[in-house]
């Protein structure tokens, strides 16, 4: 049995936090310089997968559960900390986990993804995705859950995520505080913090002020949505929040440095800007007691402290000596080589040779795949290829094959791979199933 008491537990999910294991709650001795309110930062680092949003996804699947749904493989568009807590519970409960996102979610998040066992689709995407684009992470996401066997369970409009706060964040603030909670204070990203933590504060006292912090548009927070973006989003209902604050970087970045100074909090960028919007928005009145919601520490953000803390990180302090492979510029000249050779053809020249009867191989990742295919092509990811996996090529060297990819760019490599495995006619096709696609040759 596990034993919160004890902190002793029979599985890692009993971790998650509730009104009787609840996430810390921090008094800030020194930056809010009050004389009266007492500010607190509920540390949500604390949560067995490292963030908020563990809430959210533990919530997310056992709803999915238990209302029946078949769960086999989920996909889910997420800023990094939903699919870090998906894909855990998702290796808990034998599912499997595919992530879409934005590229220009820092490299920290993205890695740790991969490395839980996430299969990540990474796109040319907002910081902040937003419906309605086409090539956009919440599209992709959708697009891939209506495969049989994938369930998006979309943090963005399914009520399990306010839910999971309405559960656990409202009741645990609402006991840590003994009911003196005054103020509750969250950054807006889904919105799922604020109104579920929010409903379930106001229920118990209408006078609780809930308080919602975003930053500008254009910003360099992740997790967190201009107001631009949270007008597209569901959860976000302004007439259910007592104030909305806009904060710009520097004021979030500049004000998680003092917690890392001041207070010897590890805090996060979103951290800094709830911190921020509370310190406008608060009184310093006796009685005022306000619960700050520190949704990540500064761990997966460290590039964008880079960027945004420059003085801390001359350019010197990149001069680290990477040992070059000696070797790469040589590897790059082949492949600029064979980029304007004989051997790369356009889609109508691709199209006649697989008309007739000639191997081709599509070298891009199962995802990929799914979304657009060639159904006659051998289906060989490069990284299977690259460490010498010929599955379903053919025997006979002399057999002419055709590569492609997305662009046109990995079914060069492949070239060259085949080239140095023996084979000795092989083309790549010009701009992959890109071009394909638009000069409308068949796929599905
Ligand atoms: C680091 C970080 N801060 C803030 C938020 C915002 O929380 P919510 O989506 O509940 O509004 C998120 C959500 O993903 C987050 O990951």
């Amino acid at each position: 049995m596990s034993d919160h008491n004890l902190r002793t537990y029979d599985t890692i999910l009993d971790l998650l936090p509730s009104a009787e294991n609840p996430t810390p709650i921090v008094r800030l001795r020194h930056i809010p310089g009050f004389q009266h309110a007492q500010v607190y930062a509920k540390l949500e680092w604390y949560n067995p997968f490292g963030a908020v949003k563990d809430r959210v996804a533990a919530n997310l699947v056992q709803d999915a559960e238990e209302r029946g749904e078949d769960l086999e493989n989920l996909v889910e568009p997420t800023s990094g900390n939903t699919g870090i807590g998906l894909v855990m519970v998702a290796n808990a409960r034998k599912y499997g986990f595919s992530a879409t996102l934005s590229k220009q979610i820092p490299l920290e998040k993205r890695t740790a993804l991969r490395l839980f066992g996430t299969d990540l689709v990474e796109l040319d995407d907002d910081l902040c995705p937003m419906p309605g684009q086409p090539e956009g992470a919440m599209e992709k996401a959708a697009e891939l859950g209506r495969r049989p066997g994938w369930t998006q369970l979309n943090q963005y409009a399914n009520p399990a995520n306010p839910d999971a706060h309405y559960r656990t964040t409202g009741p645990e603030v609402w006991r840590q505080t003994e009911g003196r909670v005054t103020h509750f204070v969250a950054s807006l990203g889904t919105c799922g913090t604020i109104t579920g933590a929010g409903r379930f504060l106001k229920e118990q006292n209408p006078d609780v002020q809930v308080i919602g912090v975003h930053p500008a548009l254009g910003h360099d927070i992740p997790g967190v949505r201009s107001r631009r973006a949270l007008a597209l989003t569901e959860f976000f209902t302004p007439e259910a929040y007592d104030s909305i604050l806009e904060i710009t970087d520097d004021e979030a970045y500049g004000l998680c440095r003092r917690l890392h100074l001041e207070e010897s909090i590890i805090a996060g960028p979103s951290c800094g800007l709830a911190l921020a919007g509370a310190l406008k928005a608060i009184p310093d009145e006796p009685g005022v007691v306000a619960v700050v919601v520190f949704p990540d520490n500064a761990f997966k953000y460290l590039s964008s402290f880079r960027r945004h803390l420059p003085d801390l990180f001359p350019p010197e302090a990149d001069e680290v000596a990477v040992p070059a492979n000696p070797f790469a510029e040589h590897l790059e000249a082949a492949f600029a080589f064979a980029k304007k050779g004989p051997d790369v053809i356009d889609v109508h020249q691709a199209k006649l040779l697989l008309d007739a009867g000639v191997t081709l191989i599509d070298v891009r990742n199962p995802p990929e795949v799914a979304r657009v295919q060639i159904p006659e092509a051998i289906k060989l990811p490069l990284p299977d290829l690259s460490q010498g996996s010929l599955d379903g090529l053919p025997a006979d060297k002399d057999a002419p094959i055709v590569t492609i990819c997305a662009a046109g760019t990995r079914s060069l490599y492949a070239l060259l791979l085949l080239k140095a495995l023996g084979y000795r006619d092989v083309k790549s096709v010009d701009g992959g199933m890109g071009a394909w696609v638009e000069a409308g040759l068949p796929a599905r």
